[in-house]
């Protein structure tokens, strides 16, 4: 395994490094692909909703869900990730106007993912589901007892997606003017994670149920101790109160593209979805992303990283693009521009229709748009204005495009493997089931015949930390490692009665 694996001495990091170097060496890199979507009408592709393909009008039906679920399962996906927010997109048009989002479904109405999961684990057997949650406006304490609870249900199938929150709408509605400022969220984050950590790994020592029907005893008081965590943003004493779920901790997905968000995530994540027009551009971010981790006392490899991606597949070249066209139909330009404005802070209303936002003096919208110009041919003679945007965003967001055939797409895919060092990707939809199901008949096949992606599971209905790392628990270099209470370790004096 050569230098990267040096550090790991556990039994469980020599399996997780095995899996990586068969994905490496001895055979070409196994893909990891999910599926991205969200509990709405109109996730990434405003004004979709209403494409005879899409069923995202369904999104508050639970058969919509088990559905979307077993077709994922049965076709090998890794995971079916679900984004979330906590408030509206309010910028465009705005400030405080929900009009454009709401006519347009984008993101608004927008239901809890959590409760989908226990429905979705009933019917299916290995798929993952992550699940979006905030550490800004939810107490730890209940954060890990809703995981807990669902990770028990799934049989560990469960990630949490740890996110910030970006939305001012949100903080508003839990009390505050505007938002806790951008690195104080991280900061907060931090002790969060410790907190969690506390109550998942180190509240009750693995042998603590013994559920013995002789004695009557369910659970052994002294394996089971308070966390008495005093910290500067949170006072948790403890116990944790839920017993052991298989995985404890869930598996930890994270998304953060800002510096202190990288750190966050070399730091605590497992998988890290990174965005990015070009794998030219991204491959710095990616290299940071693992030179962060080994500065952390990681394995680099011990966090896969998965590139956001919108592919639009069909039998040709040809009918791939006349299939884009079609969908682009569908678009919804106010819809899309209100995206834009939650994602960005800017309400570009308050431009004329014929700016050229390539050479608008705004850095960050500059660069945004640039990175879109980059890879759509052409661009030199075509203008980026504010309907140029809005159609960009109504396919897909603001992820890459892929639109081909199963052979143009899995080219592009591989060479984003190959240039951006990248784990595989997050496939986002268009329509819902419609994208997926192309993705199932038109490029699935190809990547098998490649011999990138997987024929089927190592182990049937194994958690989540088993189908990425081989192991239900986390890996020994994993920060939340370290509190682990296994059952050879003391009890405290304290704890003995
Ligand atoms: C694939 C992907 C999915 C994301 N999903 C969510 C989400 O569901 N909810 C959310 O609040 N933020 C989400 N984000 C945003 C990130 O968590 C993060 O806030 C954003 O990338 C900005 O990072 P930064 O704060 O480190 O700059 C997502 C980002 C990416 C790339």
């Amino acid at each position: 395994m050569g230098s990267l694996s040096e550090s790991s001495s556990s039994l469980q990091d020599a399996k997780a490094n095995g899996l990586a170097a068969n994905s490496t060496k001895q055979k070409k890199k196994q893909l990891i692909l999910n599926a991205f979507a969200m509990n709405t009408p109109g996730h990434l592709s405003p004004g979709l909703w209403r494409h005879p393909r899409n069923k995202t009008n369904n999104y508050k039906r639970l058969e919509f869900w088990t559905d979307l679920a077993q077709l994922l399962d049965k076709a090998g996906f890794h995971a079916l990730f679900l984004a979330d927010v906590l408030g509206c997109y309010d910028v465009y048009k705005g400030p405080g106007n929900t009009g454009p989002a709401l006519r347009a479904g984008a993101q608004f109405p927008v239901n809890d993912p959590l409760y989908l999961v226990p429905a979705m684990a009933a019917v299916t057997k290995n798929l993952v589901f992550g699940i979006t949650a905030s550490t800004t406006y939810e107490q730890p304490y209940s954060l890990a007892r809703r995981f807990s609870t669902v990770d028990h249900l799934s049989s560990g199938r469960v990630a949490w997606n740890i996110v910030t929150s970006y939305l001012d709408s949100a903080a508003r509605n839990f009390g505050l003017s505007q938002q806790v400022e951008h690195d104080a969220r991280y900061e907060l984050a931090d002790e969060y994670m410790e907190v969690l950590y506390k109550l998942w790994e180190a509240s009750w020592r693995d042998d603590a149920v013994v559920e013995d029907r002789e004695t009557g005893v369910y659970a052994v008081p002294e394996r089971v101790r308070p966390i008495n965590h005093k910290g500067t943003h949170f006072d948790v004493p403890g116990p944790h109160i839920c017993e052991p779920s298989p995985q404890r901790t869930p598996f930890l997905f994270q998304a953060g593209t800002s510096k202190t968000g990288r750190q966050f995530g070399a730091k605590h994540a497992e998988v890290i979805f990174a965005g990015g027009q070009l794998p030219e551009k991204l491959r710095p971010s990616v290299d940071a992303i693992r030179q962060l981790a080994k500065e952390a006392g990681r394995d680099p490899y011990h966090v896969k990283v998965v590139a956001s991606m919108c592919v639009i597949v069909a039998e040709t070249d040809e009918a791939a693009k006349a299939k884009y066209q079609e969908l682009l139909s569908y678009g919804d330009r106010d819809g899309a521009l209100a995206l834009f404005g939650g994602w960005t802070g800017l309400d570009l209303s308050t431009y004329s229709d014929d700016e050229d936002f390539r050479f608008v003096k705004l850095p960050m919208v500059q660069s945004i748009v640039n990175g879109w110009a980059d890879t759509v041919p052409g661009s030199e003679n075509l203008k980026w204005n504010k309907a140029r945007i809005a159609d960009y965003l109504s396919v897909g967001g603001m992820n890459a495009k892929i639109v081909g055939s199963p052979t143009t797409v899995a080219d592009e895919l591989e060479r984003w493997v190959e240039i951006a060092d990248v784990d595989g990707f997050n496939l986002s939809h268009v329509t819902n089931p419609g994208s997926f199901e192309d993705i199932i008949e038109f490029l699935l096949p190809e990547l098998r015949k490649r011999g990138i992606f997987r024929q089927g599971v190592d182990k049937e209905g194994a958690t989540a930390r088993e189908q990425f790392f081989g192991t239900p628990r986390l890996l020994s270099d994993h920060p939340g490692s370290k509190y682990r209470w296994r059952k050879e370790d003391d009890i405290p004096k304290y704890q003995q009665h």
